[in-house]
């Protein structure tokens, strides 16, 4: 793995009132300290970089300009609600060579049944769901592991 290497986290609406949103099921901690401690917990094997938006339209775009740089090991996707509508995010995961992992906080197939729909998770490497903020922890372990590459 070169110095240039970095997994890529994003995150999809709503995941910036992490810490105030539904802290009953989606916990306590912003988004930026869970950052923060995915950071430093992988600091000695992977460099992490990240990006948050409301908009299905930059998720889509950073897919496309992320997803074929050969220095991007993977992307951990939290797309939020729309996980369970978006036929242009999952065909955005499907064209681009980097895994993506999927990752929710909460366990989707324990809440509304609405929710147990994933439209990426058919495209995406392999899916993480209801482990809390561990999900992104588990989701960066996968990609450490070459043969989910
Ligand atoms: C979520 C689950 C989705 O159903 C929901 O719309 C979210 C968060 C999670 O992390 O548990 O916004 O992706």
């Amino acid at each position: 793995m070169g110095d240039k290497a970095y997994i890529l986290v994003l995150n999809g609406p709503n995941l910036n009132l992490l810490g105030k949103r539904q802290p009953e099921i989606y916990g306590s901690r912003t988004l930026d300290d869970i950052l923060a401690d995915l950071r430093s917990h992988f600091a000695a094997r992977i460099r992490i970089a990240d990006f948050q938006s409301n908009s299905e339209d930059r998720l889509i775009t950073w897919i496309q300009d992320y997803g074929f740089d050969e220095h991007c090991l993977g992307i951990v996707l939290n797309a939020g609600a729309y996980t369970h509508t978006s036929l242009a995010i999952a065909d955005a995961i499907a064209a681009v060579p980097a895994p993506v992992v999927e990752v929710h906080l909460s366990n989707i197939f324990a809440r509304e049944s609405v929710r147990h729909t994933s439209y990426i998770a058919p495209v995406c490497a392999g899916s993480i769901s209801g482990f809390g903020e561990d999900s992104y922890f588990l989701a960066v372990e996968a990609l450490l592991r070459k043969k989910h590459r």
